[in-house]
């Protein structure tokens, strides 16, 4: 793998619940969301990690933890080699230029009565970037990258539309040149004809820029199309990593089994198919054991009691289950 420029490890954060009336007369503490409960893993300079997994198993807290808009609880979020976790407010500043976010909806991240000029402009003025004559070109020459034309930097937001926002979105996120840029369902609010314009604007903008990517999506397609590695999560951690065609090709944990199941142009041919049943338990009370074992067809008596830990079974593939390590033992592929 290329040498790591983000390497996470046992990185956790919980949020406290209010305190209930439940809470007061069993004298116990407020219950906690377990959002992300210990995660781990490692990514290459220039590579693009995919995240995926269901709605509340954490992966936008995972990726604010990341670009410490919440202060995890505990573990290492280690940037180029530097514990950002151990890094005071004030030494802050040169990190947050080198890590960039750009979500889901931009119009809740833009300031609405600004306009796009002067907030790409701000973003200099923090930053330092250049002379004031410097950076009023250099907004000229993002909204060019980003396909939008340098007048549309007296536009305010809402003139736009929601795929020219986007890409407001990520000249902002561009404009201190970013290494590691993570995009949190950057498509998921756009129209299906818009999601490809502004997909490819990404991907030509991680060649040009060779950014580093963390990109979290729903979309299982879109991710296995741009993503060197593939990271599954479940309930605040991750159940699974691979690169991309190997994740898609073997899937070994019933979980991502599960998630190819439900997207059939992904599904290999032949290959086994669990469906996902039920909602996905609440991230308050995370069940014993393997969390993942109240929807699991393979459970075993040990996975009731037993939380399988991430282990590599093959080259640059990690997977958190009982089973499938055994089956892989065994000799035999669960797929
Ligand atoms: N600021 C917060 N305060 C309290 N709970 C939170 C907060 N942010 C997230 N959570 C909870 O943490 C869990 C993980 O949420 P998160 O937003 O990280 O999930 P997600 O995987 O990004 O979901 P989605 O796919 O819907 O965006 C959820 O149970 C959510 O309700
Ligand atoms: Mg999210």
């Amino acid at each position: 793998m290329a040498e790591p420029l983000l390497e996470v490890r046992d990185l956790v954060k919980h949020f406290p619940l209010p305190h209930t009336l439940l809470d007061a007369a069993l004298r116990r503490r407020p219950e906690t969301v377990r959002a992300v409960d210990g995660v781990s893993f490692t990514l290459g300079r220039g590579n693009t990690l995919g995240l995926v997994g269901e709605s509340g198993c954490g992966k936008s807290t995972l990726g604010r933890c990341i670009l410490r808009l919440y202060d995890a609880d505990r573990g290492e979020v280690r940037f180029d080699g530097v514990d950002l976790m151990q890094v005071t407010e004030g030494e802050l500043l040169p990190y947050r230029r080198r890590i960039q976010v750009v979500f889901q909806d931009p119009y809740a991240s833009l300031n609405p009565r600004q306009t796009v000029a002067k907030t790409l402009l701000e973003v200099l003025d923090v930053h330092r970037i250049g002379s004031p004559r410097e950076r009023g070109s250099r907004v000229a020459q993002l909204l060019t990258q980003v396909g939008l034309s340098p007048g549309d930097g007296h536009k305010y937001p809402g003139e736009f539309s929601g795929g020219q926002r986007q890409r407001v979105g990520i000249a902002r996120a561009l404009a201190l040149e970013p290494e590691l840029l993570i995009a949190d369902e950057p498509l998921s609010a756009l129209d299906v004809s818009i999601q490809a314009q502004i997909l490819q604007l990404l991907l030509d903008l991680r060649a040009s820029l060779g950014l580093t990517m963390i990109f979290i999506s729903h979309d299982l397609r879109v991710v296995r199309y741009l993503s060197d590695d593939v990271a599954v999560m479940y309930l605040g951690k991750i159940v699974e990593r691979a690169p991309t065609a190997e994740l898609f090709a073997r899937p070994q944990h019933p979980y991502t089994i599960a998630l190819l199941s439900a997207v059939p142009e992904v599904g290999g041919a032949g290959r086994e198919e669990i469906p996902i049943e039920g909602e996905p338990p609440s991230a308050v009370r995370i069940p014993r054991g393997c969390r993942f074992h109240p929807r699991c067809p393979w459970k075993t008596a040990r996975c009731l009691q037993e939380s399988p830990d991430l282990k590599g079974i093959l080259p640059g593939h990690t997977v958190a289950c009982h089973v499938a390590e055994a089956r892989l033992a065994a000799g035999g592929s669960p797929t």
